[in-house]
């Protein structure tokens, strides 16, 4: 493929459905980490790759990334998500990363120094806990990608529950997910969710955005 084309095609699809020799090194690495991960536990990560820059960019604009002070990041993995939010951020806003796996949390703290990002390892359950502990206000946006679908229901309602408490009238929850199972947990708390598909990520995705009623 010409200098032009490999370009063009990558701005079009982003980093993790193009073949492995358009991938920079760091990018690569990311990739086997985000493997290893999912070979680790697979049930958990929920996808073998990490997620598309065209699904990257769609999630800055549901979540309004770039007027928000406090954001959330939940199961932020090898970081690809977290560095696209960080760059669309403002200088002074905050992103608070929530990460099960503890290899990925270790890696999420050297492959990224930026003062704005505060890296927490636990369960998305504790989300009230790790907020409080950083003296961070009710967050304008939070993003997710923890599996809905394969996590124990219980495990699934608290976040659910901890999602809304959270949030503060006018803020956003935006999940984005290969199944819909999301939506029967968050609903009952927040009501209905606008939905899309973004299809340039492997696997194609759907993107859920909850909007806090009762400005
Ligand atoms: C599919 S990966 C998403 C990685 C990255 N955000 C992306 O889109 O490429 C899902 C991540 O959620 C994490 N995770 C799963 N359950 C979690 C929980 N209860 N709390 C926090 N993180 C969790 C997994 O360890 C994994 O890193």
């Amino acid at each position: 493929m010409k200098a032009g084309a490999r370009s063009r095609a990558k701005r079009q699809f982003g980093q993790s459905t193009l073949p492995l020799g358009n991938l920079d090194v760091g990018q690569l690495r990311d990739s086997i980490q985000f493997l290893r991960g999912f070979a680790r536990n697979p049930a958990q990560v929920g996808s073998v790759v990490p997620s598309s820059r065209h699904l990257e960019q769609r999630l800055v604009r549901e979540a309004r990334l770039s007027e928000a002070r406090t954001v959330v990041e939940l199961g932020p993995g090898t970081g690809g998500t977290t560095a696209a939010f960080l760059r669309a951020m403002s200088p002074v806003a905050r992103l608070l990363a929530i990460e099960l796996d503890r290899e990925f949390h270790r890696h999420l703290g050297t492959s990224l120094p930026d003062p704005r990002l505060i890296l927490e390892l636990g369960s998305a359950e504790r989300l009230a806990d790790f907020l409080a502990a950083h003296r961070l206000p009710a967050p304008d946006a939070i993003v997710s990608r923890i599996p809905f679908s394969t996590m124990p229901p219980a495990v699934s309602d608290r976040v659910a529950a901890a999602i809304a408490q959270a949030l503060r009238p006018g803020s956003r929850f935006v999940a984005y997910q290969v199944r819909a199972h999301v939506a029967g947990f968050v609903s009952p708390y927040l009501g209905e969710p606008d939905k899309q598909w973004e299809v340039v990520n492997v696997p194609p995705v759907r993107v859920f955005t909850w909007v806090k009623a009762g400005h």
